[in-house]
């Protein structure tokens, strides 16, 4: 295969940089973050706990998500139904405190009440109260009110009854200093999808602690908590109707595990480059509902590869994530050194070697990336002079030497149309197979009038040609650390076109005359659209053959940045462009307007169910005892109670925490 020999040595290094501007990139003034998952923080010693947060607060991380639950040595807090152990809850105050005073508060933690494994003595997490009172019949507890009011009394009790020991006795539900926010459950209905029954359970618990228990008024986040466990990319496992639809939702938190694709047709970051696509249903909605999203957890995890690849998994997921503008939490993170194959990163290990160093390192990035969303309300904003100017997606310095792929693979991040394999084309900044549709490809018939892709050139026999990747600059130094970890190298920056006597293939073009801007850029935004002007085009017959940020107008994809921004000021999104508000699919120059009023690629509707047992939406299951008038509002949800038992073996654990 040709990408493959070409990447003989470091030293023979032969690629596609990225030459244009960078397509995708987000300018907008406002903040992305990350932070870490922590179980257990709260059961270290002070002294030890102590030395933990400030390796975690040093690593850049802003947010720090707890879980109040027992583990094999503690009980959860909650030890009787409606009993409470005051000195469980003073360890996760002291934890608070701790996290308040090293960070200086820039560092802020999300509070996970309770955790649906519990209910199941699953997923590491010790079966309690609830469980053993609920015998099995764990769904009862969303449906039955009994365990409704059990759970409010939870709630009440930790958020408004415990006086903090630290923080003058207030109650938790006032610290917004130090509490971003709070998730409903971890996973309710834990790796139940679709939800069976007591739906409107969430957003009951979400107007509980919002309204009643104050969260609202002192700006403290309702978070959704990784609905029904983890996210796959065709469903909606994580954002149904339900939570959507909720006003005292406020966060939408997402629980995806996403392993690299064993035959490198895809990075563990690919499914999230797509999942947070710009302007896509999921994100388009979210906007347009006022929710933030929030991956709250993502982890590596482990393939037949093998343990070398775990680095690069990591900063391939987080890298997306970052790119995408999308905040996360990774999980988790450990104090033990047993790391293993699992998902966990110990903090305690050297950065220079180990995983937490691919984890601090995508840490600091997304400190300075940029988002589409506004999180001021709940996170101070860093300086604006410290947001990213980048217009090249980082690379990833984490890939084994002994990957078969190194540089513009499928599935890769793109910045522009030559940072890909030439047999591949970069849409919605991944590297990917163009589609049978797509014109342009490699071997189709072309001409003055029916151009290839932009890459490619159109040969005399009139097909669109073969060739070869332009080359690049080599790096003075070939340690990797030093090559990739310095933004002001001029390695990979594309080289003239030098003829090779022994390549038949003719290089491909490189996009007509845009500029190369280092990944450092102090290019201002003027630059940038300057560069965009000469934006290479591709042909296209239909909106699903361009970007998200492009439109397709007489043959060729044209940037949406040429059309007059939306009409609406809370869309980032350009009208009629990929995202935008609308009301009828006219107004749409992606030719869809969804049934959630943004502008959608046409006839690619979310798998909502496999199989014809499975049922997804409270819409679709109107058939099953749903009451007429029922359909408005944010308890427009299925909520039959129905005892269901359902044998631990049939559910697959999921990353824990
Ligand atoms: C973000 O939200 C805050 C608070 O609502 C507001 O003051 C600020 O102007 C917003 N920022 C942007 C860039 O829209
Ligand atoms: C990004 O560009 C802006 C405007 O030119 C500048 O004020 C800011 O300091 C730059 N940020 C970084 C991190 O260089």
């Amino acid at each position: 295969m040709f990408w493959k020999n070409a990447l003989l040595s470091l030293a023979s290094i032969a690629w596609v940089a990225g030459c244009a501007a960078s397509n995708l990139r987000i300018t907008e003034d406002l903040f992305s973050f990350g932070g870490v998952n922590f179980p257990q923080l709260q059961y270290l010693a002070p002294s030890y706990r102590d030395k933990i947060i400030r390796k975690v607060v040093e690593s850049n991380a802003r947010v720090i998500r707890l879980f109040i639950k027992g583990d094999a040595q503690h009980s959860d807090p909650e030890p009787t139904l409606g009993e409470f152990d005051k000195d469980m809850l003073d360890r996760i105050d002291d934890t608070l405190a701790q996290i308040y005073h090293i960070s200086k508060g820039t560092v802020k933690v999300i509070i996970v009440p309770h955790d649906a494994h519990s209910l199941r003595g699953t997923d590491d997490s010790p079966c309690d109260a609830y469980c053993k009172e609920l015998e099995g019949y764990f769904l009862d507890f969303y449906s039955v009110e009994k365990y409704r009011d059990l759970y409010k009394t939870r709630l009440e009790v930790l958020f408004n009854h415990y006086p903090s020991r630290n923080f003058g006795g207030r109650s938790w539900s006032e610290l917004s200093e130090v509490i971003m926010g709070v998730d409903v459950q971890n996973q309710p209905w834990a790796n139940i999808h679709p939800i069976v029954a007591g739906e409107a359970w969430l957003c009951i618990m979400a107007t509980y602690l919002k309204d009643t228990l104050g969260l609202g008024k002192s700006n403290i986040a309702v978070i959704t908590g990784g609905i029904s466990g983890p996210q796959s990319l065709t469903r909606n496992q994580n954002f149904p109707d339900s939570a959507l639809d909720c006003p005292a939702v406020d966060i939408i938190g997402i629980h995806g595990y996403f392993a690299q694709k064993e035959d490198f047709t895809a990075t563990a970051g690919t499914p999230w480059a797509q999942l947070l696509l710009p302007g896509n249903t999921l994100t388009a909605r979210a906007h347009k509902q006022n929710k933030l999203l929030l991956v709250e957890e993502w982890s590596y995890q482990n393939t037949p590869l093998g343990l070398t690849y775990k680095k690069q998994a990591i900063f391939d997921q987080a890298n997306a994530l970052n790119h995408r503008g999308i905040p996360w939490l990774y999980s988790h993170i450990t104090f033990l050194d047993n790391e293993g194959t699992t998902s966990q990163i110990s903090i305690e290990r050297d950065p220079d070697i180990a995983a937490i160093g691919a984890l601090q390192n995508a840490l600091t990035r997304a400190a300075t990336s940029r988002s589409y969303f506004n999180w001021t309300t709940y996170m101070d904003a860093p300086p604006p002079s410290l947001l990213s100017n980048h217009t090249l997606i980082p690379m990833n310095p984490y890939i084994p030497d002994r990957s078969s792929c190194l540089i513009g693979c499928e599935g890769f991040l793109c910045d522009s149309a030559d940072s890909c394999a030439p047999s591949l084309m970069c849409k919605n900044s991944i590297c990917q197979v163009p589609s049978e549709s797509q014109p342009g490809k490699i071997a189709d018939s072309c001409n003055s009038k029916k151009p290839c892709l932009s890459h490619l050139r159109c040969g005399k026999d009139g097909t669109c040609q073969e060739c070869r990747a332009r080359a690049t600059i080599p790096p003075e130094d070939f340690r990797r650390k030093v090559v990739f970890n310095n933004p002001h190298g001029k390695f990979g920056q594309c080289e003239l076109d030098i003829k090779d006597p022994f390549n038949e293939l003719e290089i491909c073009v490189a996009p007509p005359a845009s500029p190369y801007i280092p990944s450092s850029s102090s290019a201002t935004q003027e630059e940038v659209e300057k560069a965009l002007e000469k934006y290479p085009s591709n042909p296209c017959t239909n909106p699903t053959h361009c970007s998200a940020n492009e439109y397709c107008s007489w043959g060729s994809c044209v940037p949406c940045s040429s059309l007059p921004p939306s009409s609406s000021p809370s869309s980032p999104f350009v009208e009629g462009c990929l995202g935008s508000p609308c009301t009828s699919s006219q107004r749409c120059k992606t030719g869809l307007c969804s049934v959630h009023g943004t502008c959608d690629y046409p006839a690619k509707p979310r798998k909502l169910s496999t199989g014809g047992k499975q049922y997804d939406t409270w819409k679709s299951r109107k058939g099953a005892g749903y009451g007429k008038g029922k359909g408005s509002g944010p308890n427009k949800v299925w909520d039959v109670p129905v005892r269901v038992k359902i044998p631990e073996e049939e559910v697959k654990a999921t990353g824990t925490a």
